[in-house]
């Protein structure tokens, strides 16, 4: 049985049990009723949506549901690449809301899993848990069990609240919700025979934790509501109605069983990536990379991280989540960026793949989750963009991380002594080898292919590990400066190493990036990472000490400091192009961070200028794209790396420099940005609160602003919300900002902060009057009125789930109105009226050009009437009537047509139309005229002939085309012959 075919059969067998199917809830966990979880980050099960309805807060369509929800659990995530850890999965459920309770409950179990016309499990393979003190649930499955002829203490064992209580940990530190008792269903997957005879709960524990057993259902007695409140220890526990737990106003059943666990049961599988779920992903991952999943075990590991990794992301995008730093953000980008790595650095992708292998999933999924066909654009484009990205920044940091892995290595070698490494075998060709050949130490220090050298070295530290403990080690604050310098994350430094054998000190990270937060507070709490370009060389005038800018600018727009560090940007060819990074001791200019977009302006030195023309952040430091627009020295343009080194050598640029901001841009961009805040506000008000932010675009000339709302705005919502911003705007509010706020006292004040944004302890609240209130690091307007008017542009889809908001302000709107005036006034006159008088204007066009029209009509009546002119002549009893035009179309010809046979029976009707160098041909004839066996179609046909075309029909009425204009008159002329002909 396919996966496929297990989701309809669990959803059929339960829809004969009474219950209605329900489609699965968003990954963002939204309950219902619209209001979204804030107890969770991803829906982990498919009783999360229905929380409202266990509470009895909200009535459900029917009491019994049956679902398959889509999962995020990201908990094992170190985990995925075994055969059975998955980050995003399926979960079968059946719910009860307070109708059927236990017995059922187990009793539907029982017969899905074991009758022969479902499931058809062997009742011998099977074993159960209840929670210790359930007797009931005991019970009830000792009956189904006994009647297949076992034991039920030989099958059933009482455990725990650890895993028979749901959610787990109710009692301690689980997530608030409704919860209860559990009773979980496993299978024997051992090679070996189930166990038969006397088996006790200490057996079964141990084959369980040796992975015999797999649990593949839970079905979950919900009663009670768990607040989150700890249970006062001092206070004794009775039963399993623990203090810290509420009664429900009635019982209910909650039950999840994992699609590909039980799938890869049914199918004899070894691994969940056996199941028709994966094969479509591992066949676009092959179409992709070239890799087929299964060449070798190795590499398999990586294929089964993105195959399980580009379900994840194509479902989070699907749902509205996009890559960030925060939140869900940040985990798909995470999950991003590793499944990236492994397929580069595993599978060889050099170019961007992942995007592809959506495909597969796609294939595998899409018939039954429809989201992921309808916003393909909006995934591949999501994709794609991040994989760029991630690969900019891993090109910039990956030299420097190899230099410091071979410098790592080879130091090690050197204190441990160097005969392990001596015993490697020299294998192929290359300066290792030659090292190797010498068996000599100093060689060591002139390796220059880190890559070969960490290569063969990765092989030998398990003997050198004999030889002293102590495992190779990157310093937290290098892999720090890595982050710092590059924004080269962490984890892919950790993942980078591994692959060397080299441990990366995780802890000395975590103290540097704290030391530089300190350090740099007050620049931005909200801390962004960017990719800087390649080629870079990076020279700072105090290396020892790790630079950080300091952000000035909400105070200054000009100011006087230092340069402290420049790389000059090279092209493909190696060199200079004229264009630098370059980072300022004490900045003026915002780096692009938090929706914001960065500062341009310029930087004036002694004897050089920079323009400037984008800020943007990695890590401590603030870099400036910046063009060398003057300079007192030789052209830097098309110098070579080691010349324009040379060049930086001599210090000149490090001097005192002044920095300005565009004054103008920066100002449209403050406007903006309280804008924002204002919107975010009033979209509050107007909608609900569970409108959050889900991104936004602070520019100079427009903003943008996405949020999560279920449905489009209608027009008098959209009218409301622009109002509501207005009315903020000439209420002339000030902006008060206060810096350096313990993060404590900003939520007690009630700020808005996003929704699992990292935040420091000291925090940076922006407030706009009574009417909004958030944490942001970005540049606002002292007052509301500087902004000016607030125009809303439009109101579209962001992606499923999330609204996108377009506005403008200031010198933005106040241009957009010049336009539409401007617009106005040329059609008012074009139409010799005034703006205000446009409409009427209009209407009176229109109804001119409607009479017009009917006019027209009537003149053509008229024009046929009196164009029909033919030549008429007798061929027997019968009056052939040919008409040949030379201008007008079909219509006119088969309207003259028309008249000529008006009211004559033993007529013969032929008009010929040389238009456009095209020849037309009417005919009809009469019913005396057929009677004497004049035929229009055969006639008609004939004489299209002669102009090297064709046609026919019926014998009353046809027409037929022509290619030849200089045989029309011969043609018609032929009409007279052929129509004898017939007769
Ligand atoms: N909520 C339970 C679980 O996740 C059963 O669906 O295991």
């Amino acid at each position: 049985m396919t996966a496929r075919e297990l989701r309809q059969k669990y959803l059929a067998f339960f829809e004969t049990k009474g219950h209605q199917r329900y489609p699965s809830g968003s990954l963002v966990p939204y309950d219902v009723t619209g209001k979204l979880d804030e107890s969770l980050l991803f829906n982990g099960a498919g009783m999360v949506q229905f929380k409202p309805f266990f509470r009895g807060a909200a009535t459900p369509p029917h009491p019994r549901l049956t679902n398959s929800q889509k999962c995020v659990r990201t908990g094992d995530i170190e985990s995925v690449g075994d055969l059975t850890h998955l980050t995003f999965f399926e979960m079968l459920g059946n719910f009860s809301f307070g109708d059927y309770f236990k017995k059922d409950a187990i009793a539907y179990s029982w017969e899905f899993m074991t009758s022969k016309e479902w499931l058809g499990l062997d009742p011998a393979r099977l074993s159960f848990t209840v929670f210790e003190d359930d007797d009931e649930a005991f019970a009830l499955w000792s009956e189904h069990v006994r009647a297949a002829g076992f034991e039920p203490e030989h099958r059933i064992f009482r455990l725990g609240e650890e895993t028979n209580y749901w959610p787990a940990g109710a009692f301690s530190n689980g997530p608030p919700g409704p919860c209860g008792p559990n009773s979980e269903m496993f299978y024997w997957t051992a090679k070996e025979p189930p166990p038969s005879g006397p088996y006790t709960r200490e057996d079964y524990l141990r084959d369980e934790a040796a992975g015999k057993w797999l649990e593949i259902w839970n079905d979950v007695f919900i009663q009670f509501e768990w607040k989150g409140t700890l249970r006062d220890p001092e206070r004794p526990a009775s039963g399993y109605e623990k203090a810290g737990l509420d009664p429900l106003p009635f019982q209910s059943v909650d039950t999840g069983m994992g699609l590909e666990r039980t799938a890869t049961v049914l199918g004899g599988f070894q691994s969940v990536y056996d199941t028709d779920l994966f094969q479509p992903v591992f066949a676009a991952l092959e179409r992709a990379t070239g890799y087929a999943y299964g060449a070798d075990e190795g590499r398999d590991r990586a294929a089964r991280i993105i195959a399980d990794h580009i379900r994840t992301a194509v479902f989070c995008i699907a749902d509205g989540i996009l890559p960030g730093n925060t939140g869900r953000g940040y985990v798909l980008r995470r999950l991003i960026r590793r499944a990236v790595l492994k397929g580069q650095r595993a599978l060889g992708a050099e170019k961007p793949f992942f995007h592809l292998v959506y495909e597969g999933v796609v294939e595998a999924l899409g018939d039954h989750y429809h989201e992921l066909g309808d916003l393909r654009d909006v995934i591949v484009e999501t994709l794609q963009n991040e994989e760029a990205q991630f690969r900019r920044t891993l090109v910039a940091g990956y030299d420097s991380l190899l230099k410091e892995l071979a410098s790592i290595a080879r130091d090690l070698i050197f204190r441990t002594g160097i005969s392990a490494f001596l015993n490697l075998d020299s294998s192929g060709e290359g300066e290792i080898d030659e090292m190797l050949l010498h068996k000599e130490t100093r060689w060591l220090n002139q390796i220059t292919n880190h890559q070969e050298f960490l290569q063969v070295i990765s092989g030998c530290w398990d003997e050198i590990e004999h030889a002293q403990s102590e495992l190779p080690k990157l310093e937290g604050e290098r892999a720090f400066k890595l982050y710092d310098t590059y924004g080269f994350p962490l984890e892919v430094t950790v993942e980078l190493a591994a692959e060397a054998g080299i441990e990366v000190d995780v802890e000395g990270y975590e103290m540097a990036l704290k030391e530089a937060q300190e350090r740099s507070r007050g620049a931005s709490e909200m801390d962004t990472v960017y990719g800087s370009h390649s080629g870079t060389l990076v020279l700072s005038v105090a290396s020892d000490a790790l630079p950080v800018s300091r952000f000035v600018g909400y105070r200054f727009t000009d100011h006087t400091t230092r340069l402290v560090q420049i790389s000059p940007i090279f092209d493909e060819e190696n060199r200079a192009t004229g264009r630098f990074q370059v980072s300022l001791a004490e900045t003026p200019f915002y780096a692009e961070s938090g929706g914001q977009v960065g500062d341009t302006g310029r930087i004036d030195g002694p004897g050089f200028a920079f323009h400037v023309d984008n800020t943007w952040k990695a890590g401590g430091l603030i870099w400036n794209d910046a063009e060398l627009a003057d300079f007192e020295g030789p052209s830097v343009v098309g110098m070579d790396p080691p010349t324009i080194r040379q060049l930086l050598d001599t210090g000149v640029f490090f001097k005192d420099v002044r920095a300005t901001v565009d004054l103008a841009r920066r100002r449209n961009i403050c406007r903006n940005h309280t804008a924002t805040h204002l919107l975010h506000a009033a979209l509050r008000a107007a909608l609900g609160k569970h409108v959050t932010q889900a991104g936004s675009l602070v520019a100079p000339d427009h903003l943008r602003f996405d949020f999560t709302h279920g449905k489009a705005m209608a027009p008098d919502e959209v009218a409301r919300v622009e109002e509501m911003v207005n009315a903020a705007i000439l209420a002339a509010t000030p902006v008060a900002v206060h810096e350096d706020l313990p993060l404590d006292e900003a939520r007690k004040a009630g700020a808005m902060a996003l929704f699992g944004e990292k935040y420091g302890d000291r925090v940076r609240m922006v407030q706009v009057g009574q009417f909004s209130l958030e944490l942001c690091g970005g540049c606002h307007v002292n007052q509301t009125s500087e902004i000016g008017l607030f125009k809303i542009l439009n109101e579209s889809s962001a992606a499923s789930g999330v609204r996108r908001i377009e506005a403008l302000t200031g010198e933005g709107s106040v241009e957009w109105v010049r336009g539409q005036v401007e617009t106005l006034r040329e059609a008012a006159a074009l139409l010799r009226t005034t703006p205000g008088e446009l409409p009427t204007a209009i209407e009176k066009t229109l109804e001119t050009l409607r009479e017009e029209r009917k006019r027209l009509e009537r003149m053509r009546t008229q024009a046929v009437d009196s164009g029909a002119d033919a030549d008429i002549s007798a061929v027997g009893e019968l009056e052939l009537a040919v008409q040949g035009l030379r201008d007008g179309d079909m219509k006119e010809a088969t309207l003259i047509a028309d008249r000529l046979a008006e009211g004559k029976p033993a007529r013969v009707v032929l008009v010929g139309l040389a238009a456009e160098g095209k020849l037309t041909f009417v005919c009809k004839v009469g019913p005396d005229a057929q009677a004497k066996g004049a035929h229009a179609g055969n006639l008609v046909r004939e004489i299209a002939k002669l102009a090297g075309g064709g046609g026919g029909g019926r014998p009353d009425f046809a027409t037929a085309g022509g290619k030849d204009p200089a045989m029309f008159d011969a043609a018609l002329a032929a009409a007279k012959g052929l129509l004898e002909a017939q007769l």
